[in-house]
């Protein structure tokens, strides 16, 4: 098959594409790029989750790209990070990083969403159209993990870029600028901290340690930067799609609107219906591998969608239905195994805050334009919306 991601109407809608590809093969070969090498692409969710936990599909894209012409010049902090690596490696960079982002620092942060939240809606037009994307889901994200690390105020405009920056797909002389900037504010950001140091998660990060381990300064660079890109983008497209799927389906979103303290348990079901990470970071096999009885050689990159495997029947009846009483909770949008998303708590709690908010005061809020009519934003592994007009 072509590659769909240059074709709007997959753009627009790729499940139809995914339950065909799924029927015929839940696991089948694919091309990828210009240089026509094949991939493989798992659609079902039993195959998906068991390439997801398997060791024999490999993070390290390092040694992957080493002995490729086509390696991109990414800055080593964003280029090599705990999402890039294997055991044991990841499993050092991962414990520390767990420690210092618990449960209740997401929960402490919680007031400041909430604030953050108030003043982005308060510039909303009591009567008239508004962007959600611009007005709320791609400043907020952005803004939680710039205060979660401790990036003053004034810097946190050029980070913002940055990180926007980083997505440019089709332009690869600012995503390498970019690249560039953010780890060289970041590893600035660390020298003033160490010399004064304060209350952020950089700061818990540059004191965690494991016995005599810790982050060496690279690493914390790196962690810094892949907190914001890993949290950023994937967080706005959550609260776009979201937002999307309530409005087309409006008893679910009167449901909601009654019982807005339901909002947390309806966030599962949200991320399953329209996943905002559509296909997981790409692995490979580090030797052959059969999955869903199809084998796959070595070397070469798989990709897990995950928004294909959250929409298989076989996993969950009438997939495409938005239905929020359903237990939706093994969905795939976090990923699974020891690379499941660090932020998924943060990620919720920042769509609770503001789905919530919206819910409660714009009761109006209503698509200002047809569904077909609205453009997506042509990423590889993500799913969102370019813009989400709506009338208040
Ligand atoms: C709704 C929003 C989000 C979604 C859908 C999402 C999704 C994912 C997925 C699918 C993975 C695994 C990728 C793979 O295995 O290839 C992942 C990993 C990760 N996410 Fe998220 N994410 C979200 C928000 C966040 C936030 C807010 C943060 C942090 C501020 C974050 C930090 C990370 C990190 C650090 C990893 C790498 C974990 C590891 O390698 O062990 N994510 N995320």
């Amino acid at each position: 098959m072509n590659d769909p991601n240059k074709d709007p109407r997959f753009l627009h809608d790729p499940y139809l594409t995914y339950a065909a590809m799924r029927s015929a093969c839940p696991v089948q070969a694919v091309p990828t790029g210009s240089g026509g090498h094949s991939s493989y692409l798992v659609t079902g969710y039993a195959e998906a989750r068991q390439a997801l936990g398997d060791p024999r599909l490999s993070k390290n894209t390092a040694a992957f790209f080493a002995d490729k012409e086509s390696r991109r010049r990414l800055h080593p902090a964003v280029a090599h990070n705990m999402l890039a690596s294997d055991p044991p490696q990841h499993t050092r960079l991962r414990k520390l990083v767990t420690k210092a982002f618990t449960p209740g620092a997401v929960a402490e942060l919680r007031p400041f969403i909430a604030k953050v939240v108030d003043r982005l809606l308060d510039q909303w037009p009591v009567d008239g159209p508004v962007d959600l994307v611009t007005g709320l889901a791609v400043p907020l994200p952005v803004i939680v993990i710039c205060e979660l690390l401790g990036v003053p105020e004034a810097d946190r405009p050029n980070v913002q870029r940055w990180s926007g920056e980083l997505f440019a797909a089709g332009k690869p002389g600012l995503i390498d600028a970019a690249s560039n900037a953010m780890a060289e504010y970041m590893t600035g950001l660390i020298a003033t901290k160490r010399l004064e140091p304060g209350g952020s998660l950089l700061d818990r990060l540059i004191s965690a340690r494991d016995g005599g381990d810790h982050l060496s300064e690279e690493e914390l660079v790196s962690l810094a930067v892949l907190l914001l890109i890993a949290g950023h983008e994937t967080t706005t497209n959550f609260l776009g799609n979201a937002a999307l799927a309530l409005l087309q389906h409006p008893a679910e979103l009167d449901r909601l609107r009654s019982n807005p303290e339901n909002v947390p348990a309806a966030l599962d079901e949200l991320l399953r219906f329209d996943s905002p990470v559509s296909t997981a970071t790409f692995r490979y096999t580090t030797e052959a591998v059969t999955l869903g009885g199809t084998e796959i050689p070595a070397g070469v990159p798989v990709l897990v969608a995950l928004g294909a495997a959250n929409r298989d029947p076989e996993r969950f009846p009438s997939p495409d239905q938005l239905n929020l009483d359903r237990d939706a909770v093994s969905h795939l949008a976090f990923g699974h195994g020891i690379h499941r998303c660090v932020g998924a708590p943060l990620a919720k709690a920042e769509a609770d805050i503001a789905l919530r908010a919206i819910l409660t005061r714009f009761p109006g809020l209503r698509l200002a334009v047809p569904p077909d009519q609205l453009q997506w934003r042509h990423t590889r592994l993500l799913r969102g919306l370019a813009a989400l007009p709506l009338l208040t």
